[in-house]
């Protein structure tokens, strides 16, 4: 199958993979589509799929491949997603891979490429227990970088929130799951010749160059 538009974005949770396609899909020319954020919004919205996730996320387990996968195929039909799509957070199990690729194939978008973000543990520990994220736009900060007390974003004005997967246990969960389920992924895709593999620490710009280039190259 001939190479596509459509780029996979993995890496542990808090390796940045939000962060990075906000400026990749601008860069790209192609459409963020973040599992994690569908979900949420229909946590949100109580919708019946969201009341079906909310207790998986909030323990820090995996959402049911047959739910991610419907989801998935769904927002693929939307006329937004024709010239291209940067999946944040999708796939992560085999069986999602594999029926993404069934996917692929059969609406002839041709191959994904994959950019795995790599970081050490520690670095994802500190990073994921100090996001902050905005209620208005979505922006994603970090404690770290933000005035001391600031509880309003930087971009918009919008509250600022912690997440509710964000607190020791779930983050503990959550790291154990992404090595159990989700990096066999990194073997699946490397036999497939499209795994782009990118230093994640540094500045966010910095991470993106090396993705681009990477990507380019
Ligand atoms: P999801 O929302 O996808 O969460 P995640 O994979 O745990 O990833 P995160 O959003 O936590 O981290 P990220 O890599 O996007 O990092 P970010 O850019 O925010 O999924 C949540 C839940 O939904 C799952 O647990 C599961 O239950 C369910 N789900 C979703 N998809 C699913 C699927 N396909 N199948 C089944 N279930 C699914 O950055 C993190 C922090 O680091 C921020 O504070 C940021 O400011 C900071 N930061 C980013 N880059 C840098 C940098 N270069 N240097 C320093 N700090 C940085």
């Amino acid at each position: 199958m001939a190479v596509g538009k459509d780029t996979i974005m993995l890496g542990a949770p808090g390796a940045g993979k939000g962060t990075q396609a906000k400026i990749l899909s601008q860069e790209l020319g192609i459409l963020h589509v973040s599992t994690g954020d569908i979900l949420r919004a229909n946590v949100a919205g109580g919708t019946e799929l969201g009341a079906k996730a909310k207790a998986y996320m909030d323990r820090g387990d995996l959402v049911p491949d047959d739910l991610i996968v419907d989801m998935v195929r769904a927002r693929l039909q939307e006329d937004d997603c024709a010239h291209g799509v940067l999946f944040d957070g999708f796939p992560r199990t085999l069986p999602q891979a594999e029926a993404l690729t069934q996917v692929l194939q059969e609406t002839g978008r041709g191959e994904a490429r994959v950019v795995a973000i790599e970081v050490a543990e520690e670095e994802l520990v500190r990073r994921l227990s100090g996001r902050r994220v905005c209620r208005g736009c979505g922006h994603i900060s970090h404690v770290d970088s933000l005035p001391p007390g600031q509880v309003t974003c930087p971009d918009c004005g919008g509250e600022l929130y912690q997440r509710s997967d964000d607190s020791p246990e779930p983050i503990r969960q959550r790291l154990q799951v992404h090595a159990k389920q989700t990096e066999p992924l990194l073997e699946y895709y490397g036999s497939r010749g499209g795994l782009l593999r990118v230093d994640g620490t540094g500045p966010p710009e910095s991470v993106a160059e090396r993705a681009l280039t990477a990507l380019r190259s």
